[in-house]
């Protein structure tokens, strides 16, 4: 079956993006899955490959629990090509004291994390009876890290080593970035770590440490109750990495990738023209037809300038729309360019865009379900120009803005979004894909 523009599933419940990659001619996109209910519950790797970064093409559930290791699910991870093979990692986690009303998850904190990993000749099957081990065994040192919070290992190949890291925290007050080498994927030491300000969070998920093609790193991580506002986000920054003894400095205090506030757990790979290619998982207040619930943003292209990380839609996304050649959706998905200049307004299909102030705003209170810890309605951005290019791709259930080619981005699940477009911005409009 083929998805488009936006991967989702269509039963169950999905969220983090996981062992992003180009292999053998194709992107693989494995993703956390809930295949049974359209909530949260022990978690196998859904899987999905694509020639394109836009047409998906779902495939077979690539890993589930059979170790007691990783008996109450497969967390998050990362994957790498070596000799030909795709090699996975990833977090398994061990219920030390499961609910009793519901088996798929567990008394709040009673888990053990280790770090895993199982090979592919081909990308697509894995054997998880006979194939998988434990590369890192649960923390024994609360000075390090958290036994029960550190997961998420994302791999990447140094100039001389593998290099790892992981999310973790100190006390459950302070995220932490650990990292580890090796030569050979099978042996791991601990090497360094970078402490978080505690003000970012108690708890860092899902961090990805790459260098774009002018030469910047850039650090992704999803920060747990972010400067205490009570939500969890996804935040980058700037800083220099040193592969000797793995030492980060951060050189940017951290930003939210994504205004939305629904954007999490950012992954990126590099794709086939070698740029940096980025998947977030948009959380959803709600299944779509009590069947299926969580969506990828667009592929995104992360590229720094001037020292700010910008994150633009995909070219092949461009492309497609263009060319027209996007597999069957519900939803016909079309981007509308314009320039949008202090006290313009846009309307599409019931979601307010609109400039004041030298900030552009988002209001969807019309098109939207609030719930318990889903009540954001209304995004700003910081700070932006007198007149500001944007961009929007509106596509079913999202709705994702790109102001300045990715200066800033603003994306927002929504509901019975209508099928219509009007603004007062006196600029030229393009409209792509309709
Ligand atoms: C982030 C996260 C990861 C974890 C996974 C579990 O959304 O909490 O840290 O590995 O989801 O599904």
């Amino acid at each position: 079956m083929a998805r488009s523009v936006h991967f989702h599933i269509t039963k169950g419940w999905m969220n983090d993006p996981n062992g992003f990659i180009y292999y053998k001619g194709e992107y693989h996109l494995f993703y956390q899955y809930f295949p049974y209910a359209p909530e949260w519950g022990t978690i196998c790797w859904g899987h999905a490959t694509s020639k394109d970064l836009v047409n998906w093409e779902q495939q077979e559930i690539a890993l589930f629990p059979t170790l007691p290791e990783d008996q109450n699910g497969c967390f998050s991870g990362s994957a790498v090509e070596i000799g030909g093979q795709l090699r996975l990692f990833y977090t398994g986690v061990h219920y030390d004291e499961v609910d009793p009303t519901n088996i798929n998850k567990c008394i709040p904190d009673h888990l053990t994390s280790a770090q895993l990993t199982v090979s592919s000749p081909d990308g697509c099957t894995f054997d998880n009876f006979a194939d998988k081990s434990v590369i890192i065994p649960p923390l024994d040192d609360p000075a390090l890290g958290d036994r029960v919070h550190t997961r998420d290992p994302k791999v990447w190949h140094g100039h001389n080593a593998w290099y790892m890291s992981l999310g973790s925290n100190i006390d459950r007050k302070q995220g932490e970035v650990l990292f580890y080498k090796s030569y050979d994927l099978v042996n791991w030491e601990y090497v360094n770590r970078t402490l978080l300000d505690p003000s970012y969070g108690w708890m860092c998920e899902c961090p990805d440490l790459f260098t774009v093609d002018t030469g910047e790193t850039v650090l992704l991580a999803s920060m747990m109750d972010y400067m205490g506002q009570g939500r969890d986000e996804s935040v980058c920054f700037t800083g220099s990495f040193d592969e000797a003894n793995c030492d980060l400095q951060l050189q940017s205090e951290p930003r939210l990738v994504d205004y939305g506030h629904d954007f999490y757990a950012a992954q990126t790979t590099t794709d086939e023209a070698g740029r940096r290619v980025m998947i977030g998982w948009m959380r959803m207040p709600e299944p779509v037809n009590d069947r299926w619930i969580g969506m990828f943003c667009a592929p995104r292209v992360v590229e720094v300038h001037d020292g700010h990380v910008y994150t633009n839609l995909h070219p092949n996304v461009r492309y497609a729309l263009v060319h027209n050649n996007l597999a069957t959706t519900t939803h016909r998905p079309y981007l509308f360019a314009t320039n949008l200049s202090e006290g313009n307004h846009i309307n599409v299909g019931g979601l307010h865009i609109w400039q004041e102030g030298h900030q552009i705003h988002v209001d969807r209170s019309r098109v939207y379900r609030v719930h318990p810890g889903y009540e954001h309605v209304h995004s700003v951005t910081p700070e932006v120009g007198d007149t500001n290019k944007v961009e929007i791709l509106v596509h079913g259930h999202l709705v994702e803005m790109y102001i300045n080619d990715g200066q800033y981005v603003v994306s927002n699940i929504v509901y019975d979004l209508g099928g219509w477009f009007k603004t007062d911005a006196n600029a030229e409009i393009a409209v792509l894909g309709l």
